[in-house]
């Protein structure tokens, strides 16, 4: 496999990334001592966001102390800089994390003019830093990240995130992942879109759809997949995503099938 040097804006984003990461390797430590206690972690976990968030910004700036920000936590901080912007997920996988379960990540992509350049998805525990640059590719450490080659349905394996509680349930959800069950070989529901989205760049699985996102949730990802040689829309196959929060992505061969199947689901 190819590999590439890193340009000075991923740096900028490993050094962070890695930074606020082992703050929150600390707190992973310390959740599963929580997980006993009656209270439980929550309100600790709430605080290791927070504080990720905090050193991400603060490591951020310094390196490039006039962009602007969208940070989960904090919202939207104007820099001086209005055409640069950080848009930053401290902890993508929080109910994982909150449960002991070692699949989340930090979220980091660099906006310019409104379009995602370069960005980074990092996965800690098992130190996986997914990074992407416009034009240049998408890695996994120093090796060349390409989407998966299936061109079939019936043998991909599609990841999802389903509704939950304190969210807007999209009642329609259901709808699609009826039609998509039927058709695909697998359906996986991991909880971290960031890592969904990292991992269909990888070529670990074929396909990702879910509805109402961030753009602090799919921000990174979605340049990963688009590096890699993946497509990504909404459900109408507009490109804009981060403006829908509604995304389907996958290679390109499975794309058509896909939106197809999710079309139908939708108006039936
Ligand atoms: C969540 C995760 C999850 C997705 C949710 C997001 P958080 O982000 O990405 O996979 O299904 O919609 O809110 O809360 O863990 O940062
Ligand atoms: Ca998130
Ligand atoms: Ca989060």
């Amino acid at each position: 496999m190819q590999s590439t040097r890193k340009s000075a804006i991923i740096n900028v984003i490993e050094r962070a990334a890695r930074k606020a990461a082992r703050g929150l390797a600390r707190d992973f430590g310390e959740v599963e001592q929580l997980q006993v206690s009656r209270k439980g972690p929550a309100d600790f976990v709430t605080a290791a966001d927070l504080k990720a968030e905090q050193v991400l910004r603060e490591e951020l700036t310094k390196a490039r102390p006039k962009f602007s920000f969208l940070l989960e936590e904090q919202g939207e901080i104007a820099g001086e800089d209005e055409h640069n912007c950080w848009i930053v997920d401290p902890l993508d996988g929080t109910t994982n994390f909150l449960h002991g379960i070692p699949h989340f990540a930090i979220s980091i992509a660099h906006q310019r003019d409104g379009e995602i350049i370069a960005a980074a998805v990092y996965e800690p525990v098992h130190d996986e830093f997914f990074w992407a640059e416009r034009g240049i590719g998408a890695y996994l450490n120093d090796q060349r990240l390409r989407v998966s080659g299936r061109t079939v349905l019936a043998e991909s394996l599609i990841a999802t995130g389903l509704p939950f509680k304190g969210h807007d349930p999209e009642p329609r959800y259901f709808q699609t992942l009826q039609a998509m069950v039927q058709e695909v070989a697998g359906v996986r529901r991991f909880g971290s879109a960031a890592l969904d989205l990292a991992y269909l760049a990888a070529g670990r699985y074929d396909g990702f759809w879910e509805f109402g996102l961030e753009p602090w949730d799919i921000a990174g990802g979605l340049l990963l997949v688009r590096e890699a040689g993946g497509m990504v829309s909404d459900f109408d196959g507009r490109t804009n995503v981060l403006a829908s929060g509604n995304i389907l992505a996958s290679n390109e061969k499975l794309h058509n099938d896909l939106a197809q199947l999710l079309k139908k689901a939708l108006a039936g």
